[in-house]
C-alpha cells in the first residue's frame, strides 16, 4: 500500500478524506466503532468489490448490500425506498453505517439514504469515478431526483469519512476519466492554477491513472473542494463558485436529456463561463484560450450549436426561477479570483454563447 494522504474536511461536523490505493482492503478502519451493521449502497458493476468488502468485514459487523441501479437511475425515490426496507427488516440502528460504493449517482442516493434513515446515520463515502473523487463524494451534498428536476430533493448530510482509493479506477474507459477531469480542470481555474500547469506540461501524464501527476491533481482538486466547503457547508455563499461553468452545464444536460457525461456539459459550460468572464470581468483573452486549449487536450467539448442559445436559455431561467433568484453566473476576473454575475442581460449572455456557438 503506498503512503496514506489524509485532507481535513472542517465541520461541524469534522471529517477526513483518504487518498490512497489499497485503501478499500481496510475500510473497517474508518467504520464507526459503535457500528453493529453496514449497508453497503453499490451498483452493479461493483458487486464483487460489495462481496469482497462483505468478507473482509465479516466478525467486525454484520454488511448487508444494495445494488441499485447504475448511473441516475440511482437517483429516485423508489431505490432510496428499497435501501429504506432494507435498514427497516434488519432493525438498522443510528449507530450503524452506510457505505457508498459508486460514482457521483451512488453516492448521491447512499448520502440522502443515511440522511434520512432514523433523521441521520453516519455514512462513509467510497467514490469510484474521478468525478465522484474529486467532486460528488466530497461536501456533503445528498440528493435524489424527481420528474421535474434533477437533485430537487435532498439534504446536506457530512459523511464520516470519503475514502479515495485511486485502484478503484482501474477498468474504467479513458474517456471516463477525461470526463471526470473537467471538474479538475474547474478547480484548477477557480483556485488553483498549478492544475492547470500541471495538465499543460504533459497531459498524457497527467491523465495516466498510475502517475504521480495524476494523483497530485486529484489531491490538489480535493483541497480545493474541501477549503470551499469547509468554509460554507450549506452553500450560504462562497460554495457557488464551485458552480463555475454549471449554470449552462446543467442546461446542456438538461437539452441532451442527461445522455451526456457531466464532464462533458462543465466543459462547455467553462468555455462560456470564460468568455462572459472577459466580457463582464476582466479575465484576460489568453486565459479564455487557455480554457480550450486545456479542455480540448482532455478530449472534451467546446463548443455547442449556435441555434440551441433561447432552449438553454429558458432552461436557466426556469432553474433560476425555481429558486427564487436572478441568473446568476460564477465569474472570473482572473485566474483564482472568481465571484458572482447577477442580473446580467441577455445580450451580453448571448455575445458570450455566440463564441460558443458553432
Ligand atoms: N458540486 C458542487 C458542490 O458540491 O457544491
Amino acid at each position: 500500500m503506498t503512503e496514506t494522504t489524509v485532507i481535513p474536511v472542517s465541520g461541524p461536523p469534522a471529517y477526513d478524506v483518504l487518498v490512497g490505493r489499497g485503501l478499500l482492503a481496510d475500510l473497517s478502519a474508518v467504520l464507526p466503532p459503535a457500528a453493529a451493521k453496514v449497508l453497503v449502497i453499490h451498483a452493479p458493476p461493483l458487486a464483487a468489490k460489495a462481496e469482497a468488502l462483505r468478507e473482509q468485514l465479516a466478525g467486525r459487523v454484520e454488511v448487508l448490500l444494495a445494488e441499485v441501479p447504475d448511473a441516475e437511475g440511482a437517483k429516485r425515490i423508489e431505490v432510496a425506498a428499497f435501501c429504506w426496507q432494507i435498514m427497516g427488516q434488519t432493525d438498522f440502528t443510528r449507530t450503524d453505517a452506510v457505505v457508498g460504493l459508486g460514482g457521483g449517482a451512488t453516492t448521491d442516493l447512499a448520502g440522502f439514504v443515511a440522511a434520512t434513515w432514523l433523521r441521520g446515520v453516519p455514512v462513509i463515502q467510497v467514490p469510484t469515478t474521478v468525478l465522484g473523487m474529486v467532486d460528488a463524494a466530497v461536501g456533503g451534498k445528498t440528493g435524489i431526483n424527481t420528474a421535474e428536476g434533477k437533485n430537487l430533493v435532498g439534504a446536506f448530510w457530512a459523511p464520516a469519512a470519503v475514502v479515495v482509493d485511486l485502484d478503484l479506477l482501474e477498468g474504467l474507459p479513458q474517456n471516463e476519466i477525461l470526463a471526470g477531469f473537467a471538474e479538475v480542470v474547474k478547480c484548477g481555474f477557480i483556485a488553483d492554477p498549478a492544475i492547470l500547469e500541471l495538465l499543460e506540461a504533459d497531459v498524457t501524464v497527467a491523465t495516466d491513472r498510475e502517475s504521480p501527476v495524476f494523483r497530485e491533481l486529484i489531491e490538489r482538486s480535493i483541497r480545493v473542494k474541501a477549503t470551499v466547503v469547509s468554509d460554507d457547508f450549506t452553500e450560504q455563499g462562497r460554495r457557488e463558485i464551485l458552480n463555475y461553468g454549471h449554470t449552462l452545464g446543467h442546461a446542456i444536460e438538461h437539452a441532451e436529456r442527461y445522455r451526456w457525461r457531466h464532464g462533458a456539459a462543465i466543459s462547455i459550460g467553462m468555455v462560456f463561463a470564460a468568455e462572459l468572464s472577459h466580457l463582464a470581468g476582466s479575465l484576460p483573452a489568453e486565459q479564455v484560450d487557455r480554457t480550450r486549449r486545456i479542455l480540448a487536450s482532455l478530449t472534451l467539448p467546446t463548443g455547442y450549436p449556435l441555434g440551441r442559445w433561447k432552449t438553454l436559455l429558458a432552461t436557466m431561467q426556469r432553474d433560476k426561477k425555481a429558486r427564487a433568484g436572478m441568473l446568476r453566473f460564477i465569474v472570473l476576473d482572473d485566474v483564482a479570483r472568481p465571484r458572482v454575475l447577477n442580473g446580467t442581460d441577455e445580450s451580453m449572455l448571448f455575445a458570450a454563447y455566440q463564441e460558443v456557438g458553432e
